[in-house]
């Protein structure tokens, strides 16, 4: 089963997409976590891509869709896989596509949480992220059990640097200009299936589930 999560920044795709993944067993890929990694650990990737994601701007194209399509052909991702913010524009959607086309295959599913901008901020601000595992976790919403402290790797949680009110109102109007037309674009295939993400997210996961089957 192949997966598409979409939504603005924020909606909820990384939270569902975990627990896509685990149910399902197939392999949990977000772009975002793949370049926070990357930030961590110094390499060049890394340096590159924060000077986008500081400002709350997309990566460059070239660079994101070489690291989507070397994920992909790894072994894990011969069952399906369930992609976390990729795509984000129509150039990439289409990069995609045309991969999965020349394998005689083709995305099942493109879920799109629905979230109004105005949730949104709200919830970047009390968002704290693993940087270590790529745990999320909402100071309101999803507490760690212990303030601060990872409750999977135990590890330190952080404020992400692109989390901050202004750069969150840019990726709100990068999402809008730059990856919303993907909603047509799916649909247009026949494989978009939007849900209200505005609920709590086990309510969310549910009305996933209903779908996927
Ligand atoms: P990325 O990491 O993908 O960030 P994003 O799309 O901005 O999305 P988020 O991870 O912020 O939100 P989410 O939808 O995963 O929400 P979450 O589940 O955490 O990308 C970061 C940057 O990397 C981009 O800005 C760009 O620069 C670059 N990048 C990445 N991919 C790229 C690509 N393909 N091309 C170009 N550039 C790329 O939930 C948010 C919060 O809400 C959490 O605290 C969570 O606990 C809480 N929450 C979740 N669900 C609910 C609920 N139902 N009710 C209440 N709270 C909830
Ligand atoms: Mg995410």
């Amino acid at each position: 089963m192949k997966i598409i999560m979409l939504g603005a920044p924020g909606a909820g795709k990384g939270t569902q997409a975990k627990m896509i993944a685990e149910k399902y067993s197939v392999p949990h890929i977000s772009t975002g976590d793949i370049f926070r990694a990357n930030i961590k650990n110094g390499t060049e990737l890394g340096m590159e891509a924060k000077k986008y994601m500081d400002q709350g701007l997309l990566v460059p194209d070239e660079l994101t869709v070489k690291i989507l399509l070397d994920r992909v052909a790894k072994d894990d991702c011969k069952n399906g896989y369930v992609l976390d913010g990729f795509p984000r524009t129509i150039p990439q959607a289409e990069v995609l596509d045309k991969a999965l086309t020349e394998l005689g295959d083709k995305i099942d599913y493109a879920v799109n949480v629905e979230v109004p901008d105005e949730n949104i901020i709200n919830r970047m601000g009390g968002r704290r992220a693993c940087l270590a595992c790529g745990a999320t976790y909402h100071i309101a919403h999803i507490p760690p059990k212990t303030e601060g402290i990872c409750d999977v790797c135990g590890k330190e949680l952080v404020l992400r640097d692109d989390d901050k009110p202004e750069t969150v109102k840019n990726r709100l109007n990068v999402y809008h200009e730059q990856t919303q037309p993907l909603i047509d674009f799916y649909s247009a295939k026949g494989v978009l299936q939007s849900v209200d993400g505005t609920v709590d997210m086990k309510d969310v996961f549910a009305s996933i589930v209903a779908i996927l089957g």
